[in-house]
């Protein structure tokens, strides 16, 4: 029978120039059920060249809005999405698979942006300078950016959108956005709730089709000045090169491989609850996700035994049956790909404490993984698994864990668990990554700048930060006045 928990929001048509087009073509499938539940348009070149095109005509009579008349209009967008939150949150179950709560929350994330932006959208300050000359006075004009191209991921196919999308709408820009082609009926149902909120026509426009396609129009039009993507390091570096040419901005949002420290001083219930919540949040399918976790010599057999009795709790199912904690994942090569470290790391060694496998369930459905003795060379360790494995390393002191943690290109977010002040300041201080958590494996909010270091990205999105992102200064000077 067909789901109709989420038939209110169901949008399966593109937005290009304020109208919605295009045929069922591309199939979407329930991870969990193994189900086509959709079809999208395939749209390519043509369509996102007109995309374009619409944001590009769009963009003075945006940006020219009072600032309070677009903050009043993304205001409608935060209350629509909020009003419609469980049809919302049950779409999104529906094509990614995370489970309800899960979901539940992901929207209440991704509505977040959209309030503060809403608010942050009166904020955007120039700033008044000295001038040079006696008869002359100067400012700094904060200005939006222009058209802007976004790309988003399946992993957070709400939030990933929001995070960008507001505070563009924020700032002034006009945007075509491709979504995740795993994930782009939450991207739609969006897009619908924003139109009905007052987003003019071709301020938004939203395309699924061909993705290296669409991708040359956004690196290769004039008239798009920013690209932003969530995503794979490997293609962050590919738009990144294709945007030198047009000298268009980047903001990138890329992989991670965090570390998760855990001294022999730390509290070990407070630290399980956070491995739990850091590496098992969507399946292990986040870039902020614990990829390798260290635990001092002192404590570590009494840390795994209470970790392994955590994850060995863990209820697999259908995201949409009650209690679930654990859905699948998104496809067939993720479940290759947990496989495959979980292989490498105990060919080379490592112990295995529970799971390790495909689940009985089938599909793509893999059980909730603890493995111990885990050594650098371990693919593990060198690359993010993106599912749900928690690779245990054991460490002696201080100076060995913080140059195993910073041992990595990536840079997205790390972790650690001591009672100690002074620790806490000297691990604050020296972890090479964007984004750190003492005594929490929580760090996402729409209050802070999200985002890395080293190949882990270039932008920060959320809070006032995400504001810079999208727009550009211009200094302005008024010489030969009277004075
Ligand atoms: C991500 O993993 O891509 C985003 C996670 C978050 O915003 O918490």
């Amino acid at each position: 029978m067909a789901d109709t928990s989420y038939a209110s929001v169901l949008e399966t048509r593109c937005l290009v120039a304020g109208a919605w087009e295009g045929a069922g073509e591309t199939p979407v499938t329930d991870p969990a059920r193994g189900e086509v539940i959709a079809h999208v348009p395939h749209l390519g070149a043509e369509a996102a060249g007109r995309a374009v095109d619409a944001a590009s005509a769009a963009l003075d009579g945006w940006g020219a809005e009072p600032v309070k008349a677009r903050a009043r209009v993304l205001r409608a967008w935060y209350d629509l999405v909020m009003a419609n939150r469980d049809a919302l949150a049950a779409l999104l179950t529906a094509e990614q698979g995370k489970p309800l709560a899960e979901a539940l929350g992901e929207i209440d994330y991704a509505a977040s942006y959209i309030e503060f932006y809403a608010e942050e959208a009166k904020r955007i300050l120039g700033e008044v300078i000295p001038a040079a000359a006696g008869n002359a006075r100067a400012m700094v004009l904060r200005q939006p950016i222009g058209v802007v191209a976004v790309i988003t991921p399946w992993n957070f196919p709400a939030a990933m959108i929001t995070r960008k999308v507001a505070p563009a709408l924020a700032s002034g820009c006009t945007i075509v956005l491709k979504p995740a082609p795993e994930t782009p009926l939450t991207a739609l149902a969006l897009a619908r709730l924003a139109e009905r909120a007052g987003v003019p026509a071709g301020v938004l426009n939203v395309i699924t089709g061909d993705a290296p396609a669409i991708g040359d129009v956004f690196l290769s039009h004039p008239d798009v000045r920013l690209v932003g993507f969530t995503g794979s390091t490997a293609v962050g570096k590919h738009l990144m090169r294709g945007a030198a040419d047009g000298m268009k901005r980047v903001a990138l949002e890329l992989g991670g491989n965090a570390p998760f420290i855990v001294f022999d001083d730390a509290d070990l219930d407070a630290a399980v609850t956070g491995v739990i919540a850091s590496k098992f949040r969507n399946m292990g399918q986040t870039c902020v996700c614990a990829n390798r976790i260290y635990v001092q010599a002192g404590v570590h057999d009494a840390f795994v035994e209470r970790l392994a009795a955590a994850v060995r709790a863990l209820k697999v199912g259908d995201g949409r049956a009650p209690g679930v904690q654990q859905g699948p994942l998104i496809n067939m090569a993720a479940v290759d790909k947990v496989e495959a470290h979980v292989a490498d790391a105990l060919e080379k060694g490592a112990t295995l404490v529970t799971g390790g496998k495909r689940h009985a369930l089938g599909g793509t459905f893999f059980e909730p993984t603890v493995v111990t003795g885990m050594r650098a060379d371990m693919q593990a360790a060198c690359s993010e698994t993106f599912g749900p494995l928690a690779p245990v390393f054991a460490f002696e002191s201080e100076a060995e864990v913080l140059a195993a943690a910073n041992n990595s290109d990536a840079g997205l977010a790390a972790y650690f668990f001591t009672r100690d002040l002074s620790r806490t300041y000297r691990m604050l201080e020296r972890l090479q990554f964007g984004m750190v958590g003492c005594n929490t494996g929580v760090l996402s909010s729409e209050l802070a700048p999200f985002g890395g270091v080293k190949q882990s990205g270039n932008a920060r999105e959320g809070s006032h930060h995400g504001i810079a992102e999208f727009t550009e200064l211009k200094y302005a000077v008024l010489g030969g006045l009277e004075l």
